[in-house]
């Protein structure tokens, strides 16, 4: 049986953190979003990028990484919201490579999450996932989630929201 260490990011995993999601993002997003939405999803941007949110951390974020030994199988972002919309914390992005999907990743980084937050106090938490990213969504709905059906327009797709009222009702 694998076993996978769930802990949070350091400096050193901004290079496989920037692989997971240039990696994640064209094998899940390309069929999803406009190509020129993942003209950016490339090292040489990503990889100063996670360097800069994982020091600096501005929001105070919890970086999240699933690791089986030493290598890095997907990473999970949340913490302060980025809108005021009644929800305490948002669940800013899960990425684990289509290779790396369904064993497990997902549920296990979505717990530690939830179970931090809900440490920090927070008690509500919300997401917007690309409309059509149905793998997501049903893992989602797995997870306790209630998959709204309000709409945001975004530059070349919609997304919609996703909602947890209650975090001790999640999946935990
Ligand atoms: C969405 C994502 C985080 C799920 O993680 P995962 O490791 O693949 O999911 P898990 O193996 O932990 O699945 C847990 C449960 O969720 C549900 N689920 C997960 N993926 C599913 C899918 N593609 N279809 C249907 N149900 C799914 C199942 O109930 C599953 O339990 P089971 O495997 O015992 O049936 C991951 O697939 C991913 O990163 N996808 C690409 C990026 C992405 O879309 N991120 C979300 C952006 S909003």
């Amino acid at each position: 049986m694998n076993s996978y260490l769930i802990r949070p990011l350091q400096f050193e995993d901004s290079p496989s953190s920037a692989e997971i999601q240039v990696e994640t993002w064209h094998d899940t997003y390309t069929s999803l979003m406009p190509e020129r939405n993942l003209a950016s999803m490339t090292l040489e941007i990503m990889v100063p990028r996670w360097q800069k949110i994982i020091q600096e951390n501005k929001r105070n974020l919890l970086l999240l990484g699933a690791f089986e030994g030493t290598q890095l199988l997907g990473v999970a972002a949340g913490g302060e919201p980025r809108e005021i919309n009644g929800y305490d914390a948002e669940l800013w992005s899960m990425n684990i490579p289509l290779k790396n999907q369904r064993r497990g990743l997902g549920r296990l980084l979505f717990n530690q999450t939830v179970k931090e937050l809900s440490k920090q106090g927070y008690k509500s938490m919300y997401l917007y996932c690309i409309d059509g990213n149905r793998g997501a969504l049903d893992f989602y709905h797995a997870m306790g989630a209630v998959v709204t059906n309000h709409l945001v327009e975004r530059d070349g797709y919609s997304e919609l929201l996703v909602i947890w009222d209650n975090l001790k009702h999640s999946s935990i």
